[in-house]
């Protein structure tokens, strides 16, 4: 008899599929144009170099690729050090992949994961309650749709609190480190963080030196940066700013 082959979790691609789409349509339309003003193939050109960049990338991210999503987030799970009951916040959880892998590696406590959950992601939470399901830790995860911006909890309910690569996406918040801040306040005293996120673009978090005495202001202990852009397994192609070259990741205590 055929067996059904076990259901695998959804995690998804940071890099959409719109940005290979677009500019691969554009290029198109310009191409055609190209037959009349012959100068417009070079434009065409540059718009389709875009559109296999992107491809390049989204394979470069995916699980079946280069396991590269997988691995940036693996960075922020080995930062998270907790071993006892109590609330653990995954803020802006995507499609629950950290959320998850956290209620695995810290097995008596229980995780949130909290996203807006826009159109731009093709994240949900029925995604990701299924994805808690099919690993088995749906028991001890819970998911809700929340602003990063505004965290629907109380001043030092949690026992750690991680973030991985959001606080740039959320939109209406003109200076991100308000973000941080924000985050900070949900932990408990003596709790931790770890957030990870393009803390090496210096447009949006100034210079880290100067970060990460703000967080010590904002009641940051033990506070250290550190340059997980720089890990070996990320290829020069991924390393450009807008995509992961800037990342790094601030852990501490409270
Ligand atoms: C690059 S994805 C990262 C997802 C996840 N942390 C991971 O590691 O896969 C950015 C996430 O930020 C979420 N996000 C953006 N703005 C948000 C907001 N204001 N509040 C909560 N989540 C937000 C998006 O919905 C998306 O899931």
């Amino acid at each position: 008899m055929e067996q059904q082959a076990a259901e695998k979790p959804e995690y998804g691609n940071w890099v959409s599929r719109r940005l290979i789409y677009m500019p691969a349509a554009v290029s198109l339309i310009i191409m055609g144009f190209a037959v009349i003003i012959p100068f417009l193939f070079i434009i065409a050109a540059l718009f389709l170099f875009v559109s296999l960049y992107f491809a390049y990338a989204r394979h470069l991210f995916s699980p079946r690729g280069g396991k590269l999503q997988a691995r940036v987030r693996g960075l922020a799970l080995s930062a998270v050090d907790w071993t006892g009951k109590g609330q653990i916040l995954d803020i802006g959880c995507g499609s629950g992949a950290l959320t998850i892998d956290i209620a695995k590696k810290c097995r008596e406590a229980r995780v949130i994961g909290i996203d807006y959950w826009g159109k731009q992601w093709g994240y949900s939470k029925r995604v990701c309650e299924k994805n808690a399901e099919i690993e088995g830790v749906a028991d001890r995860v819970t998911f809700q749709k929340a602003d990063a911006a505004a965290l629907p909890f109380d001043d030092g309910s949690m026992d750690v609190v991680v973030s991985n690569l959001v606080f740039h996406e959320v939109g209406g918040v003109k200076d991100k480190r308000e973000l941080i801040r924000e985050a900070l306040r949900v932990v408990k005293k003596g709790g931790a963080f770890v957030f990870q996120d393009l803390f090496l673009w210096k447009q949006i978090y100034g210079e880290p030196d100067e970060l990460v005495e703000k967080v010590r202001s904002w009641g940051g202990k033990e506070v250290k940066f550190v340059n997980t852009g720089k890990s070996d397994f990320i290829p020069k192609v991924a390393k450009l700013p807008f995509m992961i070259g800037a990342i790094g990741m601030i852990i501490g205590k409270k």
